[in-house]
């Protein structure tokens, strides 16, 4: 399944997620999710993993241009001259000539991120990424990013879980047409709170999946870019197996309602850079 971005290009709503992923296991995980049908690869530079994402891309028989790869910029390395830095030391460890999505990957002060963004910016106009964006940008950073901004960021990656939905946030990035992607979308490190989760057990059973298809396929109804991380083969192929069902209007309710504003990631605004 693909979604339009502002600027016309296509991405694949779901992307395996790569945090935590380190040496051969990123390698691994990249390789078969190659494999079983993603096109589509979030890394990030202070992952620490790109080269090995990027000879799984490499050695994999997919046409590069058919894989959608998206990096992101660390905080100290914000700023004018240093973003542009960066992107180029990311495509080096990648081994590729451009990628698909450079991100912001925290907001710093204002300031650094406007000219950390019109780095961006120039960045996507010579051609060394398709895409650009943020991410864990509050309503507040986006507002302010709007003021100097000449291209409108086609995406904010957040944290966004069934007990986070994001719905004023949502609404907001869908009025300017920017795209949200869930980061965490299986609750990351606590992924147990959700497997014990027994509203998700419940309609778990009623479509023959597991708990965290159930947590996919909500995403993916709301419209919105999922990430799940998994080096486990079976876990791969289980959250890119959630096309084949839909949720109901009872089923998507009863999620919703499991809403609590649960983050398990630091809030922006309390981080010191
Ligand atoms: N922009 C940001 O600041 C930011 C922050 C965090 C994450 N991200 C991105 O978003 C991606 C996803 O977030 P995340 O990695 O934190 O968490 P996640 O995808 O919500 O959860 C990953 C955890 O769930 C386990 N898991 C995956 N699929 C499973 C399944 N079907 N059944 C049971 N367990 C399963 C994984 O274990 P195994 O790997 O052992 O299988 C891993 O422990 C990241 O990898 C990264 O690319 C971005």
């Amino acid at each position: 399944m693909k979604i339009k971005l502002n600027n016309g290009i296509t991405i694949p709503q779901i992307g395996l997620g790569t945090f935590r992923a380190q040496d051969n296991d990123a390698y691994e995980a990249v390789t078969h999710a190659l494999k079983v049908g993603y096109r589509h690869i979030d890394t990030a530079s202070i992952y620490g993993n790109e080269a090995q994402v990027g000879k799984a891309i490499k050695d994999s028989d997919v046409p590069r241009e058919d894989i959608f790869v998206t990096t992101k910029l660390f905080q100290t390395d914000q700023g004018y001259l240093a973003t542009k830095k960066a992107l180029k030391d990311s495509l080096k460890r990648l081994g590729l000539d451009y990628v698909d999505l450079y991100l912001i990957h925290w907001p710093t002060t204002y300031e650094k991120v406007a000219d950390s963004y019109q780095a961006l910016e120039e960045l996507y106009l010579d051609g060394l990424t398709r895409a650009i964006g943020v991410s864990n940008f509050n309503f507040h950073h986006l507002e302010h990013l709007l003021k100097t901004a000449e291209i409108m960021p086609q995406v904010n990656q957040i944290e966004n879980h069934i007990y986070l939905q994001n719905f004023k946030l949502h609404e907001f990035c869908r009025k300017h047409n920017i795209y949200l992607e869930a980061y965490a979308p299986l609750c990351s490190h606590e992924i147990d709170h959700l497997l014990k989760d027994e509203t998700l057990a419940k309609i778990a059973k009623k479509h023959h999946k597991t708990i965290p298809q159930i947590a996919l396929r909500f995403q993916l109804e709301r419209g919105i870019i999922i990430l799940p991380k998994s080096i486990t083969p079976k876990r791969i192929e289980d959250n890119l197996n959630i096309l084949d069902f839909e949720l109901d209007d009872e089923d998507m309710e009863a999620i919703y309602k499991l809403n609590r504003g649960r983050k398990y990631f630091p809030e922006p605004d309390n981080i010191r850079f």
